[in-house]
């Protein structure tokens, strides 16, 4: 057993290359290798996100915040997130050792459990994110899941990969497989990161942010809502899944959502229009879609437990 360095840092943690080497992609969260710097990265970045939060959060986020009762001085234990987070909406973080394949992530979301990195930044690099960490999974994400109607959402994002999945299992020809399961995850993957990830909403004070991608990004959050040459339309479906993005820059495009009832409809929706095919053949362009992702929509169901 190879020696475990100090720390949780990403793209440095030893432990989570352990466990990626191991292919173990649930994990536990071992607190005490976290290191000082560490929890510096989580105070700096917390401590400030407060005023921006105040100014550009959705109201939803402000109160889930409060709720989770974080402590701004260290990184947060998974346990304490979901001892306040599981009697809201039923959800908990569950910690992951890194990428989760697509239909493995909608999976999760449809069982109300959400795969959290524990890696986080490093304390000199703040606005450097080579991939999703801990900040992100828990200060942008999971706030959002103690809000009722959004947890429903997530998971009826659950249930439309579990359509997906339906949809290409008879499907004999490994070709049109292929090319049918691109599309819909791509749709899928395109309706997620313009609404979790990176939506807006109409509030009764103007429009806030509610995407966790904003809600973790210091410099991103004020740029969505400021920022002049921002485009920021309402929600359409037919331009949503067809619409690529860019996730190494400030995104130039941004979606508003009415309510989180308008949003569960619209997931509604998109599940209704996987079923009829109508997302057989969105336009080309990112996000890739590889082969893990198609892997995962095609392994056989796992037994339910007894
Ligand atoms: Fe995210």
């Amino acid at each position: 057993m190879p020696e475990v360095a100090a720390g949780l840092t990403t793209t440095e943690a030893a432990f989570i290359e352990n466990a990626q080497r191991d292919g173990r992609m649930y994990i536990h969260q071992p607190y005490e290798l976290y290191s000082e710097e560490n929890h510096e990265s989580w105070r700096k970045l917390f401590s400030r996100m407060q005023a921006q939060w105040r100014q550009y959060a959705n109201p939803h986020f402000l109160k889930g915040i409060d709720s989770l009762c974080f402590d701004a001085s260290q990184v947060p234990r998974l346990e304490d997130v979901n001892r306040f987070l599981q009697p809201l909406t039923g959800f908990q973080a569950k910690a992951v050792s890194g990428y989760v394949p697509a239909f493995d992530f909608f999976d999760c979301l449809s069982r109300r459990e959400f795969p959290t990195t524990i890696t986080i930044r490093r304390s000199d690099r703040l606005d450097y994110l080579p991939e999703p960490d801990i900040f992100h999974d828990i200060a942008g994400h999971v706030p959002m899941h103690t809000d009722p109607k959004f947890a429903d959402v997530l998971v009826r994002f659950g249930n439309c990969a579990h359509t997906a999945k339906r949809l290409v299992a008879d499907i004999k020809d490994e070709k049109v497989r292929q090319q049918r399961l691109t599309s819909m995850i791509k749709a899928l993957a395109r309706f997620f990161w313009f609404t979790v990830e990176f939506g807006l909403m109409n509030t009764r004070d103007g429009v806030r942010a509610y995407g966790s991608g904003l809600l973790s990004s210091y410099g991103e959050l004020a740029y969505a809502l400021t920022e002049p040459r921002v485009q920021r339309y309402p929600i359409q479906m037919e331009w949503v899944v067809n619409q690529g993005f860019d996730y190494h820059h400030y995104q130039p495009l941004f979606f508003i959502v009415d309510s989180f009832e308008h949003l569960f409809q619209l997931v509604d929706e998109l599940e209704r229009w996987l079923a009829s095919g109508k997302l057989e053949n969105v336009a080309p362009g990112a996000p890739d879609i590889n082969d893990a992702d198609h892997n995962s929509f095609l392994r056989a169901e796992t037994p339910a437990q007894a």
